[in-house]
């Protein structure tokens, strides 16, 4: 059978295989796909293994995605732009590689009905994410700019993309059409320090995804944007790009995405609660499965969320 793998560390947690099996279902195609793990040193070896064993393809995702592009023998003007490879095509002794992440979420811009051309675009962050779905944005025609902390790295970026506007994170003004949050920040903990007026009447992206429709980055901003997505239907679309790479098919990314993502919990916020955790008032909300079970109670203030447990109440809020 025509074999296909994801290659990441870690790897456990990647929805790769369910998403391209998913694929393969819809379109009737005969393959299989797995998870490969390898040490941070250890791509080129894994990945020559899978080869010899009859490998035809791969998706590449953290750390490796700059091995990949040093490892292949062509790119795809998409990869040499991002310098980053996401996506691998084994024909015979070529090894090309390809970057998918930008069409991903244009693509994905373009289901949420998100206009895109003469847009003013933001993306905060200017790292390897950045660099993956600059060229796709501007060919779509987004006007954008990238704000960074380090400034000298949106500096640097600009070098390579020279019709992007640059800002310093800390000087940002208001009025974006759509933003879009490229850092690590959250993902590593971190505190995003943005003041929330940069994201008023805006259309907010996170390309962090999650399975239940939200992100920490996108419950801090409920209240002054217009619209919001994370980045589930990003990696949907990486993957078709990908399997269209691959298999010379577009499979229907609509069906798979929904099969993937939990119902959107209901929320509701307790009138009069104070959070224990950060202090904050009436930032306290229940979770509902549906309308009756309440499951989870969170600060949207400080993003502290906790299950209830059977017929124990974990209650994390005091009243005022
Ligand atoms: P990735 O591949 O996810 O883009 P990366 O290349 O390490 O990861 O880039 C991380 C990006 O997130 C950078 O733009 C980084 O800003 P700096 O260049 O100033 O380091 C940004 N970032 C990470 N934590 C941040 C924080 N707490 N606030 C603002 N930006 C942050």
């Amino acid at each position: 059978m025509d074999k296909y793998a994801v290659i990441g560390n870690p790897i456990e947690h990647s929805l790769s295989p369910e998403i391209h099996s998913a694929f393969a279902t819809h379109t009737d195609q005969n393959l299989e796909y797995e998870r490969l793990w390898a040490p941070n040193d250890g791509f080129v070896k894994r990945v020559e293994s899978f080869i010899k064993d009859g490998g035809l393809g791969l998706n590449v995702t953290a750390p490796f995605k700059q091995d990949a592009f040093n490892w292949v023998t062509e790119l795809d003007p998409l990869a040499t732009k991002a310098q980053a490879v996401n996506t691998i095509q084994i024909d015979g002794n070529r090894r090309i590689g390809f970057n998918t992440d930008g069409l991903g979420l244009v693509a994905d811009l373009k289901r949420l009905d998100w206009q895109l051309e003469n847009q003013k675009l933001l993306i905060l962050g200017a790292g390897g994410a950045t660099m993956g779905i600059l060229q796709p944005l501007l060919d779509v025609g987004c006007e954008i700019t990238v704000a960074n902390r380090t400034y000298s790295k949106a500096e640097a970026l600009q070098l390579l993309y020279p019709s992007i506007q640059i800002c310093s994170l800390d000087k940002l003004h208001t009025g974006w059409d759509i933003v879009i949050n490229s850092t690590s920040a959250m993902r590593v903990g971190s505190k995003l320090a943005v003041d929330t007026s940069v994201f008023e009447h805006a259309k907010c992206y996170d390309l962090t995804y999650s399975l239940d429709g939200t992100t920490p980055f996108l419950d801090s901003l409920i209240d002054v944007a217009t619209d919001t997505s994370e980045g589930l239907g990003m990696l949907v679309e990486q993957a078709a790009e990908a399997f269209f790479i691959w298999r010379g098919i577009r499979p229907d990314t609509q069906s798979v995405l929904s099969q993937l993502r939990v119902p959107q919990p209901l929320r509701r916020f307790i009138a009069g609660a104070k959070c224990h955790k950060c202090g904050a008032d009436d930032r306290i909300y229940v979770e509902y499965d549906d309308l009756k079970t309440p499951n989870t109670q969170g600060c949207l203030a400080c993003g502290y969320r906790e299950s209830r447990d059977g017929t124990t109440t974990v209650q994390i809020y005091e009243p005022k």
